[in-house]
């Protein structure tokens, strides 16, 4: 098979869909791997590298698009991107479907196979979007702490306190693997952390697993409040399967907060969980709404590439094996986690979730992936 490696393009994504090593593995197995000319640079990956393992450089995107059967990358496809896609390729990245309809429609009007990385799932675990989740959470609380200093127009205040000065107050809402990851974070650097979730198994653990500085809350709109507006920092970290980020924050909420809190909405990628949140970038990441400093970047593992190619390609490589071995079909047959990501396939959409979404209906997934 052929499989194309493009570089990403969507502003400050420095992550690429496959290293080095993962080029080998393939031209070990017999295929052929293209590779966009630096595409791997800045996640510290050289060309040399990538001709090294067997890859064959290729200038531009466009003839990567032209010739690969299976086409491996990070972020959803931008603009530009759209244009090139050719019907019956498989295209293999995360989507955030629910975040864009006009995305959605055009990939379906493409006639592509899209396959969702954040909807790959295993036994209720999401093995390929938790990566990037255990970075966002990470990431999350070294922004808050960053923006909260004085000089990056916060209120100046030290996440963890120091004697005699109350720790600032962080409010996570959702306690999957964001939560989880900021929560640690958080307490770690002394704060004061209540983590919020409807899930009551995921508060027993939550509890189970935390320190002492660190609370489990049911949520409902009630708590959400009174948490939120005694917060110095709120992570928002929600997600319900394929469906856009329910709006848990509205703007009188806002207005309750102390001047110069902080909201890191890590759920953007999903539509944002708060009235008030629009996309942002690493170039620009904050803006503030009602004195409440708004950090929405929707890629943040983009930021630190080192760390989050290899964690994500690590994740990803077993998949992408499987894809190039048997073709997506066959592939989706024999590994029901991979068929769960498949979202769209022949103009249609497979998911449910992600028809849910939308207000649409979905095809079966089991006549798409047994039909010949
Ligand atoms: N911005 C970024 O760069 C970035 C990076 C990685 C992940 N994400 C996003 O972060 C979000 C969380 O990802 P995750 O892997 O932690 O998901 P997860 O499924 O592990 O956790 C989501 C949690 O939200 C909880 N939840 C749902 N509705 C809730 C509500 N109303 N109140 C409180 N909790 C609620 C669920 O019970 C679950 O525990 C997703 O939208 C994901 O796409 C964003």
């Amino acid at each position: 098979m052929i499989i194309g490696v493009v570089g990403e393009i969507k502003p400050d994504e420095y992550r690429v869909g496959m290293q080095p090593s993962g080029v080998l593995q393939l031209t070990q197995a017999g295929h052929t791997v293209l590779v966009e000319r630096k595409a791997g640079l800045g996640s510290g990956f050289s060309d040399a590298t990538y001709q090294q393992a067997g890859g064959k450089l290729v200038d531009g995107a466009a003839s990567i698009f032209a010739k690969a059967d299976l086409i491996v990358k990070v972020k959803e496809p931008q603009h530009s991107e759209l244009e090139m896609i050719r019907p019956g390729q498989v295209l293999f990245t995360f989507f955030h479907f629910a975040a864009s309809e006009s995305m959605t429609r055009a990939l379906m009007d493409k006639g592509c196979v899209a396959i969702a990385y954040e909807m790959v799932r295993n036994h209720g675990r999401r093995p390929l979007l938790a990566p990037m989740s255990v970075v966002a959470g990470r990431l999350a609380v070294q922004e808050a702490a960053h923006y909260m200093t004085r000089p990056h127009g916060g209120p100046g205040r030290l996440v963890g306190g120091v004697p005699g000065i109350a720790p600032a107050r962080f409010t996570i809402i959702g306690g999957g693997v964001v939560g989880e990851q900021a929560a640690r974070m958080a307490a770690g650097l002394g704060a004061q952390v209540t983590i919020l979730d409807r899930n009551n198994q995921r508060l027993t653990q939550l509890t189970e697993m935390m320190s002492a500085n660190v609370i489990a809350v049911r949520s409902d709109p009630e708590s959400i409040r009174e948490w939120v507006i005694q917060s110095d920092v709120v992570i928002s970290s929600v997600l319900i399967t394929g469906e856009k980020a329910p709006h848990l924050i509205d703007r009188s909420m806002l207005r309750e907060m102390k001047p110069g809190s902080m909201i890191v909405d890590v759920a953007i990628d999903q539509g944002g969980s708060l009235e008030t949140s629009r996309a942002t970038t690493h170039s620009d990441p904050v803006y503030v709404e009602e004195g409440v400093i708004h950090y929405c970047v929707a890629n943040m593992p983009g930021a630190v590439p080192e760390t989050a190619t290899r964690a994500l390609t690590n994740a990803t490589m077993d998949y992408i094996q499987k894809l190039a071995d048997l073709g997506w079909k066959a592939a989706c047959q024999q590994d029901r986690s991979l068929a769960l990501g498949l979202s769209l396939a022949d103009g249609k959409v497979v998911s449910n979730a992600v028809a849910r979404g939308f207000g649409w209906s979905a095809v079966d997934r089991d006549t798409v992936i047994n039909q010949p």
